[in-house]
């Protein structure tokens, strides 16, 4: 198997600096070794780089770095759509979450011409289900889900979207801080979303069990979205966005695990990695200890169990 680390080193979708310096914090914690000792050939095409654009007007006044942003999403739209034809996982080391306005269309390019119905796992703090007239941050890195969904209010605002994602292929883990206009749209939409509350009362394995099943009756594909924040900040720190009360080091681990023995997962982004945040690199070291069950690190060599 094959792996492809594409760098995406956005920032201009958060309101704090930083995340520029995410893809080289993951290379030097190790991403491409640990992965390599798991088996897989790794290729690091390096990171993907934008023009800069002439300044695009919006009519919410809060909105910055629109240009940038669409900037961001037809390279990366592209970037993904090609690291899917020659890789079996690419891997999108982020930079802010506006990455996903350009990886998740084009991972889903990807699978309309194979003919398999893309679904998105959703692991974060945040629904980031804003439209450009529902953001009050401005922040656009609080838009990708609202935009890949096909929700109203993007039209010649982002890239056309040639690919919309069902919300009903998509599921939300470790949600807590929801803005009103969200919880509208979410409570509309159809998505399957567990907030921590759910988590709490449930766990993590049994709601996960159930959207890979559905995944895999659909014949589907994969794509997992992990944003720092979906973490809780004690054990990773290294976030613009912290909200307390996030995921545990164990039902992190149990999430990736579970992903590894489903073996539905074809793409994954890693986002809002802040290194100017961290402590000591132990953030990155965690989101690549992650990534390192995800792709099959194993406590014990016994076989492989169904999820
Ligand atoms: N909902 C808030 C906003 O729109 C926070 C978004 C945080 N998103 C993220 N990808 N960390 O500003
Ligand atoms: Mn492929
Ligand atoms: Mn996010
Ligand atoms: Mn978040």
């Amino acid at each position: 198997l094959n792996c492809t680390l594409v760098g995406a080193p956005v920032d201009c979708g958060s309101s704090q600096l930083g995340c520029v310096m995410g893809p080289d914090a993951f290379r030097t914690a190790g991403l491409k070794t640990t992965i390599e000792a798991l088996g897989y050939a790794v290729h690091d095409i390096g990171n993907v780089t934008v023009e800069p654009a002439q300044a695009l007007p919006h009519a919410n006044d809060a909105i910055h770095d629109l240009s940038e942003i669409v900037g961001w999403a037809t390279a990366l739209e592209e970037a993904a759509y090609n690291a899917m034809q020659s890789s079996d996982l690419p891997i999108f080391l982020g930079g802010d979450h506006a990455l996903s306005i350009g990886t998740v269309p084009g991972v889903a390019r990807h699978a309309a011409e194979q003919g398999r119905a893309q679904f998105v796992l959703w692991l974060d703090a945040h629904p980031d289900i804003h439209s450009p007239m529902t953001t009050t941050s401005g922040n656009l890195h609080g838009t990708p889900v609202a935009y890949f969904t096909g929700q109203a209010g993007f039209e010649n605002v982002y890239p056309p979207l040639q690919h919309r994602i069902d919300p009903a292929n998509v599921c939300m883990m470790g949600i807590r801080s929801v803005d009103p206009s969200e919880n509208e749209h979410l409570a509309q939409c159809g998505i399957d979303v567990y907030d921590m509350r759910a988590i709490d009362e449930r766990g993590v394995a049994d709601p996960l069990r159930r959207f890979l099943q559905k995944v895999k009756d659909a014949n589907g594909v994969l794509h997992v979205s992990l944003d720092v924040d979906f973490l809780e900040p004690n054990i990773a720190p290294a976030v613009g966005t912290t909200v307390p009360g996030g995921a545990t080091f164990r039902e992190a681990h149990l999430i990736m695990e579970m992903l590894c023995d489903s073996a539905l997962v074809t793409s994954l982004d890693l986002v809002e990695l802040n290194p100017f945040l961290d402590e000591r690199g132990r953030t990155a070291t965690l989101m690549v200890d992650l990534c390192a069950s995800l792709l099959g690190r194993k406590v014990l060599d016994r076989p492989t169990r169904s999820f």
